[in-house]
């Protein structure tokens, strides 16, 4: 019902770049201005991944962005961006409108262990550079160590961490949280 968990958050600067996609792979870029075949492809991918489909609507909504790799026809691994309101480990983080918060990446079966999510990570990065953005926060379980390994491979350097109760795998009550670099702007709102 309850479980203790512990969520490190990192940062990278955002630069415009052009990330070289991974060999067989297309990057694709998704908001709610997207066609309706591309906003019905993202719903297949969520649905695939065991994702709640109708997230997708309310994230578009709220202008959150979809970045995917395309590879074979198929999106083959994805993650969502948004400038927030953003909740991690039951800590509201400090907006700023050149901040984003990278979250709820994805690689499928078949395609993992090939460097797709930390590629993907640094093309967002780059996308997130030419459009305004200075900084990209992700944040992970610390159990997740794929997921941090390919987080640190894409350039990212831990800033903050929380401690905090999983609910029902729905509410997080916060225990505890801290800066890594007190003389970092602060990450907490
Ligand atoms: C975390 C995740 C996104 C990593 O995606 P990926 O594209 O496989 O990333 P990488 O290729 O960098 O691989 C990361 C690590 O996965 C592990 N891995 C390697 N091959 C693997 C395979 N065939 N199957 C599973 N994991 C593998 C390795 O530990 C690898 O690290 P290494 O490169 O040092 O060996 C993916 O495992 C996933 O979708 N997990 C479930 C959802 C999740 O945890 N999302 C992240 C939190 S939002």
């Amino acid at each position: 019902m309850a479980r203790k968990n512990r969520t490190m958050i990192y940062v990278a600067p955002c630069a415009a770049a052009t990330e070289v996609p991974p060999a067989d792979v297309a990057l694709l870029q998704a908001t709610a201005a997207s066609s309706a075949a591309v906003r019905a492809r993202v719903r297949a991918a969520m649905r695939r991944a065991n994702e709640s489909e109708p997230l997708v609507a309310r994230r578009f909504a709220r202008g959150d962005e979809f970045f995917a790799w395309l590879g074979g026809g198929d999106i083959v691994c994805f993650g969502w961006v948004t400038r927030g309101p953003r909740w991690i480990g039951g800590v509201r983080m400090a907006l700023r409108p050149d901040r984003a918060f990278l979250f709820n990446f994805y690689t499928f079966d078949g395609r993992r262990g090939r460097g797709l999510y930390p590629a993907l990570l640094r093309a967002i990065r780059g996308v997130l550079g030419g459009t305004g953005f200075a900084e990209a926060f992700i944040d992970v379980n610390v159990r997740n160590v794929a997921s941090a390994k390919g987080i640190e491979k894409a350039g990212f350097a831990p800033i903050a961490r929380t401690e905090h109760w999983s609910v029902l795998e729905r509410w997080s009550v916060n225990i505890a949280h801290e800066m890594l670099e007190p003389t970092s702007a602060p990450v907490f709102g």
